[in-house]
């Protein structure tokens, strides 16, 4: 008896060394961990339950027969974070380059049908020189076996994609169909086609970092979300990022133990907004002073900043923020940034976290580029996202709303719940100069004429009572007070039940 023990022991311990030592020590020279020594960072201590430690690749060409290692460079299991179960899947690139075989995709969709089957998310750790190639099709068909099912869990648990290697290929799309995607800065890249194929075909020469590294995709493209330094401080954000989620769409959101007391006033904020209505100011400093804990986690930090994204908690329970960036591009909403709030406020109405929107925007950008690239569309994304939204949403507008913007931006008529105003809130058409221009041409040839219309037309519509007297706004609070007002209103919101009309899905302008 002890013999078999032994020899189980013994068998785990060489599934363990994954492709041996001296393709250990060749990842982490290049400053990278191991796929084991990364859940172990992952999850909580202790946690990691594996599966299919001993399956091997079936594979009978080029020799493979000859060489099955365990596990057959992936492993996977669950575990938990900070308590709460997790499946994950963790790619090893000591053996065969992490690259994805019929039975390293079969071990992948074990764990994503158990996440979905049990309500957990899904957490992938890649790192993979793609395809198997000895294998051809039957990888490919692997491949599509677990794309099949990134979207068939799509807004049933939360899936969050790590990249922290080698990801190209048609290998990409397996993370671009989940919620999230981190990169490790210098150690990772994404890309449909590499830089050689690149150079052969647009006569384009570009380095693997330039074409698809972290910078790449979070500050150019906007498929990766975050960046991180190495692979310890992207899995410390995931485990961050996971604190702050529910575990499926059947859940809501987690909720931390009370400290920061929610009737905090904030005097400051009663300044934030300049005298001066052209001048910007940090959106950063209101989010920060209304969270718990001023604790934001944002989103993709490094795209159309001119719109921020990301989560706070209030009362302990968290709360998705979609908030203008007057020091951007003066907050204006324009394609990047439409595109960037609308998956947000999908992903946060997928997972039951409410969403507070903090609007100061003068409208959309103009101009050819926008249009051709299709800023119609691109925009009523948004709108299409925060009208089809039946979590709590709660609006401020510190300071301009004007025209199609205001009515994309959580306006009450799109579904939001509660909209509060500050009183430096401009909510009217377009901006006072624009707007004598258009109804006073015939007087444009006298300034002073023109002033005095422009001083009227403020007096009139630069303010929020339009707006409140006709109950679009329900109250214009102080801004001292947002961090009550909001979290009060949320409060109130928590039992929030809405009935939609049957229909099989919609269709986003895609
Ligand atoms: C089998 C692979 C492999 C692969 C790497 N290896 N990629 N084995 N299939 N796709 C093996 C290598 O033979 C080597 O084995 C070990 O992994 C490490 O690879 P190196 O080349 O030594 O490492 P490095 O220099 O770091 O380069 C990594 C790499 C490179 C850039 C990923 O290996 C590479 O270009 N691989 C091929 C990538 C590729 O063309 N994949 C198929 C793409 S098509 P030993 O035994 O020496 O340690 C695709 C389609 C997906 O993925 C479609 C989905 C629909």
């Amino acid at each position: 008896m002890k013999q078999i023990l032994d020899q189980l022991e013994e068998k785990r311990n060489q599934a363990r060394m994954g492709g041996g030592q001296r393709r250990i020590d060749a990842q982490h020279a290049k400053g990278k961990l191991t796929a084991r020594e990364r859940i172990d960072l992952l999850l909580d201590e202790g946690s990691f339950e594996e599966y299919d430690t001993f399956v091997s690749h079936r594979c009978t060409d080029f020799g493979m027969e000859e060489n099955k290692p365990a596990g057959d460079g992936v492993v996977t299991g669950w575990g938990t974070i900070n308590g709460r179960l997790v499946y994950v899947f963790s790619q090893d690139f000591t053996v065969f380059g992490g690259s994805l075989s019929e039975t390293h995709a079969q071990k992948i969709c074990k764990i994503m049908d158990k996440a979905v089957q049990n309500g957990a998310p899904v957490i992938g750790l890649n790192d993979s020189g793609g395809a198997r190639i000895q294998e051809g099709v039957a990888s490919l068909a692997g491949y599509a076996d677990v794309f099949l099912r990134n979207v068939r869990a799509s807004g049933v648990v939360p899936q969050i994609s790590v990249i922290m290697g080698p990801c190209a290929g048609g290998a990409v799309y397996s993370p671009a169909m989940t919620d999230f995607i981190f990169m490790v800065r210098d150690s990772s890249y994404m890309f449909v086609t590499g830089p050689d194929v690149v150079k052969t075909v647009t006569n384009e020469i570009v380095t693997a970092e330039e074409l698809g590294g972290a910078k790449t995709h979070t500050s150019k493209s906007s498929v990766a979300d975050l960046a991180f330094e190495n692979d310890v401080e992207a899995l410390v954000q995931v485990r961050r990022l996971v604190d702050m989620l529910p575990l499926s769409a059947r859940e809501n959101p987690p909720s931390l133990p009370l400290l920061d007391d929610p009737d905090r006033v904030e005097p400051s904020l009663d300044t934030l907004i300049p005298d001066n209505p052209n001048k910007p100011y940090d959106m950063k400093e209101l989010i920060l002073k209304v969270a718990d804990d001023a604790d934001f986690y944002e989103i993709q930090e490094d795209y159309a900043k001119n719109i921020i994204t990301g989560f706070i908690r209030l009362e302990g329970s968290t709360v998705g923020v979609v908030a203008n960036q007057p020091m951007v591009l003066a907050g204006c909403l324009d394609i990047d940034s439409s595109r960037k709030a609308a998956r947000f406020v999908r992903f946060c109405d997928s997972f039951n976290i409410p969403i507070l929107t903090f609007v100061d925007v003068p409208g959309f950008l103009p101009g050819t580029s926008q249009e051709y690239g299709g800023v119609i569309k691109h925009g009523a994304k948004l709108l299409f996202a925060y009208s089809q939204a039946t979590v709590p949403m709660v609006t401020v507008i510190t300071r301009k709303a004007y025209g199609g913007a205001y009515d994309v931006m959580a306006s009450k008529h799109i579904g939001s719940d509660v909209n509060y105003a500050w009183p430096t809130a401009e909510i009217a058409v377009m901006g006072a100069k624009g707007a004598t221009e258009i109804l006073y041409r015939s007087e444009l040839d006298d300034p002073a004429k023109i002033a005095q219309r422009t001083k009227d037309y403020e007096d009139r519509f630069a303010n929020p009572f339009v707006a409140a007297e006709r109950g679009f706004i329900d109250e214009v609070i102080m801004p001292r007070s947002t961090r009550r007002r909001v979290a009060r209103a949320f409060a109130a919101l928590r039992t929030k039940k809405v009935e939609l009309p049957y229909k099989k899905h919609d269709n986003i302008p895609l």
